[in-house]
């Protein structure tokens, strides 16, 4: 058994050019799944909001929602690194609420990591977080937690921006950044420009590595999907079909059959 991925090891494979494999999990069987399947990095995404909790968007989910999620995930994982996603309104406010909360990702679920959301404009606050010694993922590009500023979610093009935003987060401690809904090209750029590996999301095939939400790819997230997802099953249908042919043998008698009782 392998050991588990640890800053260093990732930066080892973006200097080797091995891809890095990033996906989202925010409980016990997904975790298990995704950890046994080769991924080399779990993010116990604020999407949860979304896919587990039902809001329309990523804003509502609290931090001790986020440390329930995140504690059940770095239980299981044996062999990805664990991120916990830090929520909106957790870091914002302060440098000193931003420290708190993050520590609490490490100190109370066993994370190794936590991810926060903004370029330029959060360097200040990924510095102080890594100077208490919790490592940093960044997120650049389409950051969902600024929905309502962005006017919905829009694919980033400003170049100068996301370049300097880039190069910004790396330099105030950053480990790896998530680059979200930004053209191919610029994220390849940014990819050549920086030590540290991207994870890209509707970023194009030349980031170090990609990342999805776990619901989007195993087709469990029925409602609108953006380009840039790709469904490997259709687990909501699957599933649809069994509780009904559940449902169809309880109603008819057929279940439970005889080698089903005591
Ligand atoms: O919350 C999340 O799941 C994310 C990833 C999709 C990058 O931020």
């Amino acid at each position: 058994m392998q050991s588990q991925i640890t800053v260093t090891k990732l930066k080892k494979m973006k200097e080797k050019g091995e891809k890095i494999v990033a996906l989202t999990a925010y409980d016990y069987p997904f975790a298990k799944i995704v950890d046994e399947s080769g991924v080399h990095m779990i993010l116990v995404g604020d999407s949860l909001a979304m896919v587990v909790q039902g809001e329309s968007n990523t804003l509502p989910v609290t931090m001790d929602e986020m440390i329930y999620h995140t504690r059940i995930v770095s239980r299981v994982a044996k062999n990805a690194m664990v991120i916990g996603d830090m929520p909106f309104m957790s870091y914002q406010a302060s440098k000193k609420e931003a420290i708190r909360n993050a520590g609490r990702f490490l100190k109370e679920t066993h994370a190794t990591a936590v991810k926060l959301e903004g370029g330029a404009t959060v360097s200040k606050t990924i510095k102080a977080i890594t100077k208490a010694d919790i490592p940093v993922q960044a997120h650049i590009g389409l950051t969902p937690q600024s929905v309502h500023q962005m006017g919905g979610y829009r694919v980033q093009r400003d170049e100068e921006r996301l370049m300097a935003d880039a190069l910004e987060v790396e330099e105030a401690g950053a480990f790896s950044v998530v680059l979200e809904g930004i053209p191919a090209e610029i994220a390849a750029k940014i990819t050549q420009a920086l030590t540290i590996p991207t994870i890209g999301i509707g970023a194009g095939p030349d980031c170090d590595g990609q990342i999805l939400v776990v619901h989007d790819l195993l087709g469990l997230n029925e409602g609108h999907l953006p380009k840039f997802v790709k469904q490997y099953t259709h687990l909501a249908e699957t599933a649809r079909a069994a509780v009904k042919l559940y449902a169809e043998e309880v109603q008819s008698g057929k279940f439970p059959a005889p080698e089903h009782c005591y």
